[in-house]
């Protein structure tokens, strides 16, 4: 497997550019199989996650013809109507499968998701949403069959334990796009994500409205014709750019973002003592010298992500005092603790919270990516580091960030992919 060797110590300069979204892609391209007519996506990022749902739409006998960061996609009526458990395992979006192949195909297979380094992720409200909309579900086999002549609209309240879901939210809008009659979403999801689905599906013609409060109104079609869309830039992402500034730093540029879906890390991070400075699609950010520490939570959209916890607590390793963490949307999405402990930090998990002693000098270490977010968190620790840290297993990384490595080195890391020639 390859690994990245990283020497800490550089102070990072210079402009970094954001690409498309990775969570933002996933469920449209997935909402591509709606589509009777060529769908062309735009500024696609090219990551393992795309690939895999490539894969999974080529299974699905989806046409894909790929054109660096364009894809044209054609889906015909017929055709398979499994996606299976070798693909689906890889990467836990897949299961917005089900609600556009069986709202156009009038049937779904699709393997169950396993389990998650970041904990239990449950797709219940998957499954009760496509039960509202009259599909008929069954489990077997480790697989989710939904069968449904023809969906019917309804009002259905989506929110579960942890608040409302992302991509069930997303599953239930593109079931519903083929539903006889309107679908209320109530409980909905209001991340930028589903907005950027929502304008995508209004691009194919199907009326849908309020994407970005928590209720959602889609207005079934009969029939859905094709777009041209422009995956929006990528939150997380751009995010971690900017909290890469703020350790390591320097002055770093993170341009073409969008500064509106990051607001929540503005805040933090203006409090935290971190000078920055906000464009129209830029965030500027200057190295800190002193860090405040913190206390925050992880929280629905526009709270602060749970995809930007485990770089957050790597700059809070930098911060003089205690701070602390608590993880309100998966509580055990904390694999990152032990690593950044290794590299000498001080941090303890005490339930859903984590609490970190700021201040400890790192040093360098061997440590193991867990997942993505928890990868790029160590990827930043390694930054400030003293001597050579050498990440290891990181095609969690790749799934999630484009040409990581080339980025960070652009802006001076010392930073080298070692690529395992065995491929083990
Ligand atoms: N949940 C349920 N039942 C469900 C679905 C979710 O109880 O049927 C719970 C989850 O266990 C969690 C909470 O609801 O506690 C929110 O999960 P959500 O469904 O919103 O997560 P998701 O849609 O499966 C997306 C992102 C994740 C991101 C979460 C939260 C994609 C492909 N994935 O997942 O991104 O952490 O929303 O914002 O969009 C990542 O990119 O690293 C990543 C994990």
């Amino acid at each position: 497997m390859d690994k990245l060797v990283i020497r800490g110590g550089n102070a990072l300069s210079g402009t970094v550019t954001v690409d498309g979204s990775k969570n933002g892609a996933l469920p449209i391209l997935f909402a591509t199989l709606l589509a009777e007519e060529p769908v062309t996506l735009r500024n696609v990022p090219r990551l393992v996650d795309i690939r895999t749902t490539v894969r999974i739409l080529g299974g699905l006998e989806a046409e894909v013809q790929e054109d660096g960061d364009k894809l044209s996609i054609t889906t015909p009526n017929e055709g398979s109507v499994t996606a299976p458990y070798e693909l689906v395992r890889r990467m836990r979006a897949s299961v917005c499968s089900l609600g556009p192949l069986l709202a156009r195909r009038g049937r779904a297979i699709v393997s169950r998701p396993g389990g998650c380094a970041i904990g239990d992720r449950p797709i219940d409200l998957h499954l009760k949403g496509l039960a509202a909309l009259g599909a008929e579900i069954r489990s077997r086999q480790g697989y989710i069959e939904a069968t449904a002549k023809r969906l019917r609209g309804t009002t259905i309240f989506l929110s579960g334990p942890f608040g409302s879901s992302v991509l069930g939210t997303a599953n239930i809008m593109m079931a519903a796009c083929r539903a006889e009659g309107v679908t209320m979403i109530e409980g909905a999801a209001c991340e930028p994500e589903i907005v950027g689905l929502a304008d995508f599906l209004i691009k194919l013609g199907v009326p849908v409205e309020g994407a970005g409060t928590p209720t959602v109104r889609v207005e079934g079609v009969d029939s859905i014709g094709g777009a041209d869309y422009t995956i929006p830039p990528d939150r997380i992402e751009a995010g971690t750019y900017v909290i890469a500034g703020a350790i390591a730093g320097g002055d770093v540029l993170v341009e073409n973002c969008v500064p509106g879906h990051l607001r929540s890390l503005i805040d933090i991070l203006t409090r935290m003592g971190v000078r920055l400075e906000i464009g129209d699609s830029s965030i500027r950010v200057w190295g800190a010298t002193k860090i405040e520490p913190i206390d925050i939570a992880t929280l629905p959209y526009p709270g602060f992500p749970t995809d930007l916890q485990a770089q957050l607590m790597a700059l809070m390793c930098r911060a003089d005092g205690i701070g602390l963490i608590t993880e309100k949307i998966y509580p055990d999405r904390y694999m990152h603790i032990a690593e950044l402990n290794r590299l000498g930090a001080r941090i303890r998990k005490e339930g859903p919270t984590a609490i970190i002693h700021g201040g400890q000098p790192l040093s360098g270490a061997d440590v193991m990516a867990s997942d993505l977010r928890a990868s790029a968190s160590l990827v930043l620790a390694a930054l400030i580091a003293d001597g050579i840290t050498e990440v290891h297993r990181i095609y969690h990384l790749d799934r999630g960030y484009v040409n990581m490595e080339r980025k960070l080195s652009a802006l001076g890391a010392d930073i080298r992919r070692e690529y395992d020639e065995t491929g083990v």
